[in-house]
Parts: structure tokens; sequence; C-alpha cells
């Protein structure tokens, strides 16, 4: 029974939509199980755009289902015009995809308090978040009290619970400031919205654990897609500019609901290059002209908020940390062809931290702002290569170039993308 987890190793972004879609033809189900609509990808079909942002990208083929796990937090009326923009162009939702009851659910304070939060920032810094209500939904699941499931929106208290919460949630709302018109939480109006929401998505709404529970005993082949990248992890990644949910491999059990011993096979997702969207230390970022022609040539720029994103050179010290945390078996490497045309490459191998060498990712973000990269410099290539379909046929310096972050990182390259297409992929053999 092969259970696949795709794993992105940075700070998300790193293409896994395209993995995911490789990988989706040899699975029977495939998992959300963390995040919500602060992640997205582009899926271009039969000349389509399609932007999705919760539901998984297996929706395209039929005979696959999809699930969207307890781990993760919806949005109702985002993902609603996720599935009616599928409906409309004539793909089948209604089948392939469910959701779970124990999901967490966004309401409209939430977005407020992402906004003011935001705005007063972390260690003197704005986190610099999506702006969707992600971080809020989590603390109030955590915090118990003021916290809304899926499934409780078919339940009798579900009006009296919005109540209660919109009555709190108006009084700490304006101790954080109102950052401008002081938004109106009306109860009932909310309740109603909701309702029609939950009436909508009810064909949708089941008990995943036990589902998958089931699929994993019937032998059927699973594949877990992760949103974001480990170093976004609320608890492994650059705390506090991170994400609110366990975005490395550790946040399958506890997403999905399934014991992590049935994934046999975990894939590690790693840019050629390194990009951060939002605040926090980037430690090999270039603020400079090679920042910029990565900027240009990887179009790297947010898909859920357009924002330019921050690039730098490959940091193995990070890559070798997340593969080890999430037991990463084999590396794809993106986005290869974004590195053309540069003379020569640089690949960070270790860092210097109050004058000592380490090869470790450090466990305080202080600390991370302050090492300084210590770098190796490859020699580029300077053809095209978004053509290359074969390893053997990739330039020596490419090879070489893979080759050392392969070493770097301890896991073998099994895939290299050159380019968006399903084609421009490159299948190394072991
Ligand atoms: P939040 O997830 O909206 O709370 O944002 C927290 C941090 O995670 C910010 O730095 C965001 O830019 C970043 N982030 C959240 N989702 C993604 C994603 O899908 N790709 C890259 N960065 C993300």
């Amino acid at each position: 029974m092969p259970a696949t987890s795709v794993i992105g190793l940075q700070w998300g972004d790193e293409a896994k939509g395209k993995v995911v879609d490789l990988l989706t033809e040899q699975h029977d189900i495939v998992v959300r199980y963390q995040g919500g609509a602060n992640a997205g990808h582009t899926v271009v079909m039969g000349g389509q755009v399609y932007k999705l942002s919760l539901v998984p990208s297996g929706i395209f083929r039929s005979g696959v289902q999809c699930v969207v796990a307890g781990g993760t937090v919806l949005n109702p009326a985002a993902l609603l015009e996720e599935i009616d923009g599928l409906t409309l162009r004539g793909v089948p939702v209604s089948e392939n995809l469910m959701l779970s009851d124990r999901a967490h659910v966004i309401f409209p304070w939430h977005f407020e308090e992402d906004r003011l939060m935001n705005d007063q920032g972390a260690d003197g810094e704005s986190i610099g978040t999506t702006l969707r209500g992600i971080g809020p939904c989590y603390r109030d699941k955590v915090g118990r009290s003021w916290a809304i499931r899926l499934g409780d929106l078919y339940r009798e208290g579900f009006r009296g619970r919005v109540r209660k919460i919109a009555e709190a949630k108006r009084r700490s709302l304006a101790s954080l400031g109102t950052g401008g018109a002081p938004l109106e939480l009306d109860a009932d109006t909310i309740f109603e919205q909701y309702s029609a929401y939950a009436e909508r998505l009810r064909p949708h709404v089941a008990d995943t654990t036990a589902y998958l529970l089931d699929a994993v005993e019937a032998g059927k082949r699973i594949l877990f897609e992760g949103a974001q990248g480990a170093l976004l992890d609320i608890d492994h990644g650059t705390f506090p500019f991170v994400t609110s949910s366990n975005s490395s491999g550790v946040g399958i059990a506890a997403g999905a609901g399934v014991p992590g011993r049935v994934i046999t096979k975990v894939v590690g997702i790693l840019k050629a290059y390194c990009t951060r969207v939002g605040g926090g230390p980037l430690p090999t970022e270039q603020d400079n002209a090679t920042g910029q022609h990565i900027r240009d040539r990887g179009n790297e720029y947010g898909t859920v908020t357009r924002r330019p994103r921050r690039c730098g050179w490959f940091d193995a010290v990070a890559a070798r940390y997340t593969a080890r945390l999430s037991d990463v078996d084999v590396l794809a490497v993106m986005l290869l062809d974004v590195l053309s045309e540069l003379p020569e490459l640089r690949i960070c191998t270790g860092y210097d931290l109050n004058g000592r060498r380490t090869a470790d990712f450090p466990s305080h973000v202080d600390d991370v702002r302050r090492v300084a990269p210590v770098y190796e410099t490859l020699p580029g290539w300077r053809q095209e290569i978004s053509h290359v379909r074969s390893f053997e046929a990739l330039p020596p310096a490419a090879k070489n170039y893979l080759g050392r972050i392969s070493q770097l990182v301890g896991r073998p390259v099994e895939l290299v993308s050159v380019g968006p297409d399903r084609e421009q992929t490159i299948f190394v053999k072991p």
C-alpha cells in the first residue's frame, strides 16, 4: 500500500503543485491536511488556468477522491468560490471532494484580527501574513472557547454559539484597536450567511478521519499534499515568522488523522534557489541584481497575494535540516531553468554564527538572522535547458550543481523540473 507525501522543504512556493499533479495518477486519494486558503497554486489544464487554494489538484482526475482533512482551516466563502469556478468549467466536484467535519471554520472576525495583529507585528517586524484569517482561526482552535468546527454548523447550538462568540470578539477587537472603521459583527447576519454556506457544503462534509483509516486498511494509495514549506512550520520553522500549522512532514499524522507509519515515500520539494514571501530571516537573500534576475526569470510573485518574493541562493543548511525533519526519501529540484545564464552559482554550505562554523539550522530566529552564510561557488551554465528531457542531456555544470545539492542535503534527486509544463520534467534514474 504505497502512501506518498509531498513536502516543501523551504519557505513555501516550491512548486509542489506540479509534483502532486504528476503523482496523482498513481494514487486513489489526495489529502490536504493543514493550512487553508493561504496556500495557492495555479493549474493549467487543457489550456485553461485554474487557481486553487484548498481543493487538491487531484480534483481534475476522475476517480481520484480529494480530501480536505481535519487539520485545515476553511473559509467557506472562498471554498465555495473555488468549487463554483470548477463546476462552471465542467470539473466534476460533487462526487470527488470530501471536507472534514473536524476542520475549523474561518469567520469574519478572524480576518479583522489577522489585519490588526499583523500590523502590530512580532519582534518589531510584521509577519506579513496572507491576511486570510489563518493564524487567528488556529489560535481559536487551540483556545477552544471561541472555536467553531465545520461539523458545528449543522448542530442546534450553532446560532447561540455565533452570538456568544461575536459578542466576545467585539470586545476583544476593540481592545486590539480598530485600525480603521470598527467591524460590524452582527451575529444573526453571520449565522444566516454561514448557514447558507453550510447547506451548500453539506454533500461534501464527512468524518474524513474514519474514511482515511478505512482507506489505509483497504490498501488504497494515498497522496498527502503539504501546503507552505517546512521552514514555515509553527514548531520547527523560523518562529514567529511562520504559518500557524505544522507545514513540515510532522504535520501529516495530526492533520490527517492517520498514523505517520503508513507513509512509504516522502518526496521533498526544493527550488534550485531560495525564496520567501513575508517577513522573517532568509540567510541567503540576494537583495541585488542576482535576486532580481531570479525573480524575473522565475516569476517570483505570490500566487495568493501577488507580493514580490524575496530571492536568494540555495541554502543547503536549511534544506538538510528540513529533509531530516520530514524524513525525506527523495528530492525533487524545481525551477532549475531559472538559474540559466548566471555566470556562477553559489550554494550555502554552512553558517558562521558568533565566530563559529555550523552546519545546523539555529532554533532561535535571532540566530537565523545573525548567521553569515558560507558559500561554495560553482560554475553556471549559459544555455537554455527548458527543452532538456534527460539528466544526461543537461549541461555538465547543471549536473554538477544538482549533484552537489544532493550530496549536501544527503538525499538522491529523483526529479528535476525545467519548466511549468508536465513534459518539462526530468526523471533521474537511480
Ligand atoms: P499566514 O499563513 O497567512 O498566517 O502567513 C504567515 C507566513 O507564512 C507569512 O510570511 C506568509 O507569507 C507565509 N505563507 C503562508 N502561506 C504561504 C504559502 O502558501 N507560500 C508561501 N508563504 C506562505
